[in-house]
């Protein structure tokens, strides 16, 4: 959590923006619809199911046999064709639901028309490899348009699908391939970043060599790099998808069938395959993108700037966009390249209205200066969103100065992988939003803040664990293959509530800060990772025998990473910086880039309680260059002074 004078700051926060005047006038939610939704919360989330089309409705809302939901119990429903085809046959084939941009500045606009003829051909090409309801089919792409449409192909199969984001390592694909046991997996050659093509393909086979029921790899052709084959298991996506029939009748499944698993970090070194179901998430998926963000279907051009690879990118670039009928941007690449106005010439472009991106982004953007946006004509922004990690009032300011012209409301939008969707955001129409505050719990959401006892705090200056007390659809349904783990992880710590593992405070108003993770997972640039998997990831090196890692304050990633490591052999100098840099290089071959520790330090030893454990409070007061506090119960309290020797000054 926070330190208490940075929290006193932001509690003390007085600046507040209520919505514009024509923004309220025309809302798609107004405030009475909390009250509606608190009188009678099942018949309020059975309004935002009507919003989809069932191919048979429910015969109960909700089948709550704790920690399990079954939403919309009996009713059947297809994803996809609630995604694509009903717009269609509404009449609405020809509007855009896809602008995509590449990395090197080529392009595609897609209507809902075409990609219902892509879906279809996708789905008839995966049904001919053998993919049938409730097979599990691996995606590993870069932000192209055929990322969306093998998505959705899966969902009109019934084939759950796990995205794993292109960043991830070959390790890390294939400890995901291996959990939910996927046959088939979908990847592209590579894709562009930062100005080169990256290989996907690569990892893939090298991913491969230890997942030996994976029949075929469908290929997306890309980047036109050279690329290992592998005849009868490889196939070009172009070769076999391209031919296929453009029409495909969607079977409807169960409203609590499996849609997909993602997998996120969490307290061990194993991640988490975070399952969602059907009707409940697309039902809660769909009517949060359009009431957050007050999507008005035919006029937005909306973009998350998220990858589909994370749970933003499943939830509001896929599935609650399209199932509402959005006209949305996709960009495949980084924010800087060719140049650090790429962003707001794309929103002049495309005449973005509705931008949903992360603070880490927006801090970036900031360090780049206002000149930056300032070249582009950015008029046509209405609304902004940011999600991923507490936002500091800063950055928010920023946001709404120099992006949203001083006009637009922010939305800062609380959620998790595991909620499937926004759970505490403020309404655009609604709220007068306060800078660094989330604001308030979706109507029907039933959120609060426990005490250590698991006692209700008052709405009223008071800090502790968030809760939510009541099931939501978009919730999810278990750890794929793991209902122990689900319950322990989840609904064990306060009995009867879901634990969401952040701590939290409403201020004198009643809205609610979000303080970060108050257990060991660390939050950078708004991807969650455990700090035992960088651990394990350093302890499987040779020469490493012991390792602690704690999340460090940063300006521009919130929190970074900080690992101490004893090495095998203790040879100091120039070996220990040798050994520092290549254990960054090797972190990041086992899970992935994003995981690369920002510093290791090599310490002569870590400082632990008589019984063995590691004090991370004190590593973390160490790498937040704060002064370590309670050091009794140390063994050996001379260590924090060893350590502290190793700490780099200019740092
Ligand atoms: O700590 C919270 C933080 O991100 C965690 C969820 O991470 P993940 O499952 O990867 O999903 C990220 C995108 C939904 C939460 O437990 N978090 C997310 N949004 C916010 C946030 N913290 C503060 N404010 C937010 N708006």
């Amino acid at each position: 959590m926070s330190d208490d004078a940075t929290l006193d700051d932001l509690l003390h926060e007085t600046r507040r923006f209520p919505p514009p005047e024509d923004l309220a006038a025309n809302a798609n939610v107004t405030a009475d619809v909390y009250e509606t939704a608190a009188h009678g919360p099942l018949a309020f989330w059975e309004q935002a199911a009507r919003r989809l089309t069932w191919a048979q409705e429910w015969e109960q809302v909700l089948d709550w046999q704790p920690p399990f939901a079954r939403w919309f119990a009996g009713g059947r429903i297809n994803v996809a064709h609630n995604c694509v085809d009903r717009h269609v046959e509404a009449g609405r084939g020809d509007r855009v639901a896809l602008h995509w941009e590449g990395e090197p500045g080529d392009s595609r606009t897609i209507t809902y028309a075409q990609l219902r003829r892509e879906v279809c051909q996708a789905a008839n090409a995966l049904a001919g490899l053998g993919v049938s309801a409730g097979d599990r089919v691996a995606i590993y792409l870069p932000m192209i348009p055929e990322t969306v449409v093998a998505m959705l192909a899966c969902a009109r199969l019934g084939a759950p699908h796990t995205v794993v984001f292109g960043g991830f390592s070959a390790d890390s694909l294939r400890s995901r391939i291996l959990d939910c046991d996927a046959r088939i997996v979908i990847t592209a050659d590579g894709g562009y970043r930062r100005g080169a093509a990256s290989g996907l393909k690569t990892n893939v086979d090298e991913a491969l060599k230890g997942c030996p029921d994976v029949r075929n790899v469908l290929v997306v052709q890309r980047t036109g790099q050279d690329v290992a084959w592998q005849d009868g298991r490889d196939i070009w996506w172009h070769d076999l998808v391209e031919s296929q029939s453009t029409e495909h009748a969607a079977d409807s499944f169960d409203s609590d069938h499996p849609l997909f698993v993602l997998y996120t970090s969490g307290t061990t070194a194993k991640p988490k395959g975070i399952l969602h179901t059907t009707g409940g998430y697309l039902a809660f998926a769909a009517w949060t993108h359009w009431a957050v963000f007050d999507l008005k279907p035919a006029n937005d051009v909306y973009w998350c700037t998220a990858d589909v690879g994370w749970v933003t990118g499943h939830s509001y670039i896929v599935y609650g966009p399209l199932a509402n009928g959005a006209t949305s941007l996709m960009y495949e690449g980084t924010p800087d390249t060719p140049h650090r106005g790429r962003w707001w010439e794309l929103v002049e472009k495309y005449r973005v209205s509705i931008i949903y991106t992360a603070p880490t982004a927006i801090r970036t953007c900031m360090k780049w200066g206002d000149d930056v946006p300032a070249e582009f004509d950015l008029t046509s922004l209405r609304l902004l969103g940011t999600v991923g990690e507490p936002i500091n009032p800063e950055a928010w300011m920023w946001y709404r100065e120099h992006i949203g012209g001083d006009r637009c409301p922010i939305v800062d939008t609380w959620w998790q992988t595991e909620t499937g969707g926004i759970l505490i955001s403020p309404l655009p129409g609604v709220h007068a939003c306060k800078p660094g505050s989330a604001m308030r719990p979706l109507p029907g959401i039933a959120a609060e803040i426990y005490d250590d006892h698991g006692e209700v705090l008052p709405r009223r200056d008071a800090g502790g664990y968030l809760v939510l007390t009541a099931p939501w659809p978009g919730m999810m349904k278990t750890i794929w293959g793991d209902d122990e783990r689900y319950r322990e992880v989840y609904w064990s710590r306060f009995p009867g509530a879901y634990f969401a593992g952040d701590g939290a405070k409403w201020d004198s108003d009643g809205d609610i800060w979000l303080l970060g993770r108050v257990d060991d997972v660390m939050n950078i640039s708004g991807h969650r990772i455990s700090t035992t998997e960088v651990e394990s990831a350093l302890v499987s090196h040779p020469q490493v025998a012991e390792a602690a890692v704690v999340g460090a304050p940063d300006p521009t990633t919130g929190q970074a990473i900080v690992a101490f490591v004893i090495p095998r052999i203790a040879d100091g100098g120039t070996e220990e910086a040798g050994l520092a840099a290549h254990l960054r290089d090797h972190v990041a071959k086992e899970i992935g880039p994003i995981a690369k520790p920002r510093q290791i330090l090599v310490v002569p030893e870590l400082p632990k309680t008589r019984s063995g454990k590691i004090m991370r409070r004190l590593l973390r007061d160490i790498s937040a260059n704060r002064e370590p506090g309670d050091v009794t119960t140390l063994t050996d309290s001379s260590v924090m002074d060893q350590i502290k020797e190793k700490i780099p000054t200019e740092d």
